[in-house]
């Protein structure tokens, strides 16, 4: 029997690449978004189309009950916006992204979870945000920061159900969300790339997914600088804002 994944943020950028790619695969791919158009066309790919938001407990929790047990779930959807502090804190951008990164992340998970059993895997997307702090990511960094403990601590608490836990880390990727970017991408790598490199760590079992590996060595060698050095480089560099 062909195995089974369920993938949220399908409809575009790396979750659409990462269920293209299962399907080819052999897998059964079930493709979550909202946009009614994109569905359908996952729909003619071979891929069973879920539409919910997030956000909705109850449409997640009514959408549940029709999906089987699974071997993997990818918990993908994201939504980033940038803050202007010289607009003042902007706490209506702030709520939007930690609901629909954080707490609909919640939802999701309570959801799927128990559509997961022995042997299989849960994989929540981050961000390489999370390696030091960047220009105008107060919102997108906070919220995926508290993705990556929320990730940690369902590795530690999943692992006596025999449920592995991946947490992935990417880079910058070439997709719709990254298009609306008014600076530089260090080290920009296509949506098939990024999709490949998930698939080959989840398939290997890997605690850990982050690329590309260039990139990633940056952030943690600038992330391990004395705070004063940091604000003093970020100063020249990153004042427009970043990931
Ligand atoms: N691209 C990068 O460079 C990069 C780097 C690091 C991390 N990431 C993370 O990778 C993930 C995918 O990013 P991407 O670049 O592929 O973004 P994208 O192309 O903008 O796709 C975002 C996906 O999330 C879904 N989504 C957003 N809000 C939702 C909601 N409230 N309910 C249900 N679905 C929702 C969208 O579905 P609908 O449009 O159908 O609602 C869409 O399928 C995100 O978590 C992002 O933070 C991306």
């Amino acid at each position: 029997m062909s195995k089974r994944v369920l993938i949220t943020g399908a409809t575009s950028g790396i979750g659409r690449q990462l269920a293209l790619d299962y399907q080819r695969a052999g897998w059964q791919v079930w493709g979550c978004g909202r946009d009614a158009t994109r569905l359908g066309e996952l729909a003619e790919q071979g891929i069973t189309p879920l539409s919910f938001d997030a956000r909705d407990r109850a449409a997640l929790a009514a959408t549940a009950a029709n999906v089987p047990d699974l071997d993997l779930l990818i918990l993908n959807a994201g939504h980033c916006e940038y803050m202007d502090l010289a607009q003042g804190f902007d706490g209506e951008l702030f709520a939007r992204v930690i609901e629909t990164n954080l707490i609909a992340t919640g939802h999701v998970l309570a959801a799927f979870l128990p559509r997961l059993t022995a042997g299989a895997r849960l994989a929540i997307v981050s961000s390489s945000v999370t390696w030091l702090p960047l220009s105008r990511a107060e919102a997108y960094g906070a919220s995926k920061a508290a993705l990556d403990y929320l990730t940690e601590t369902l590795r530690l608490d999943l692992q006596a159900k025999g449920i592995g836990v991946t947490l992935i880390r990417p880079g910058f990727v070439q997709t719709p969300l990254t298009a609306k970017n008014d600076f530089p991408m260090p080290c920009l790598v296509s949506v098939e790339a990024a999709s490949s490199t998930i698939m080959a760590g989840l398939a290997a079992g890997h605690h850990h997914i982050h690329f590309p590996r260039r990139f990633i060595w940056l952030l943690r060698l600038l992330g391990g600088l004395p705070v004063g050095i940091w604000l003093r480089l970020s100063s020249l560099f990153v004042s427009k804002g970043r990931p």
